[in-house]
């Protein structure tokens, strides 16, 4: 990598940032002085910026409980976007691995590895996904086939693909869906003559959300759930 790219990648400065301090004599490689911005790093080589060594930030990963009327994009001019609560260097590097919807709560996964959410969010992965789903009326034993089963989506051709449920109540089920399709579990409630009412997300394959968290809350994950998508 190029001196001016790592130290960009390295730090909080822009490249001409990085091209003054060049000019300026205050970048060493190896205890070297080294003022040129296209200097080519190999393995192992030791940048300091006036005496103080620097190093590229490793890949993040971290988990969310999401609250209502925050978004998972990084823009709208209604709502904030979850990463405003996320204060870390960088924070517009970082991504959402399966957005939820501005009125679902729970679990979100936020990285800056693209190969590893993927892993989440690729069709081909059929990654599983729990939702914690309260709904406006009775559930009956004819939903949940149909939920298991597969439905018909409004303005979609394929149905979709079996899902899990575990009936917790007359009004509370958990669904466990192995697509992403827009308002999924939304459409999916709509289309056996029901109405989701509210919606939370507990599971992601098989990252659990954080119990101790609150709505608004993140941590960093665990090397054992990071090595769950890798
Ligand atoms: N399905 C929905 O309908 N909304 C979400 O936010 C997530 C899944």
């Amino acid at each position: 990598m190029r001196l001016d790219k790592f130290i960009c990648k390295s730090t909080e400065l822009t490249r001409n940032d990085a091209k003054k301090l060049l000019k300026a004599k205050l970048v060493t490689v190896n205890d070297q002085v080294t003022t040129s911005a296209a200097c080519k790093l190999g393995e192992g080589d030791v940048v300091k910026i006036e005496e103080e060594v620097i190093s590229l930030i490793g890949h993040r990963y971290i988990m969310l409980n999401k609250p209502e009327e925050m978004i998972c994009s990084t823009t709208d001019e209604v709502y904030p976007s979850i990463l405003h609560l996320i204060d870390v260097e960088r924070v517009f590097d970082l991504h959402i691995a399966g957005r939820l919807d501005v009125d679902t709560t729970g679990l979100v996964l936020i990285t800056d590895d693209g190969k590893w959410s993927h892993n989440i969010t690729s069709p081909n992965k059929g990654c599983q996904k729990t939702y914690r789903v309260i709904t406006r009326v009775d559930i009956t034993d004819d939903m949940v086939s149909a939920l298991e089963q597969g439905v018909e989506l409004h303005n979609e051709k394929a149905m979709t693909k079996p899902a899990m449920v575990e009936v917790i109540d007359s009004r509370q089920m958990l669904l466990t869906i192995s697509e992403g399709k827009y308002h999924q579990v939304k459409r999916m409630l709509a289309a056996v003559g029901n109405k989701v009412i509210e919606l939370h997300r507990e599971k992601i394959g098989s990252i659990s959300l954080d119990t101790t968290l609150d709505f608004g809350q993140w941590r960093y994950l665990t090397e054992d759930e990071i090595a769950l998508f890798k």
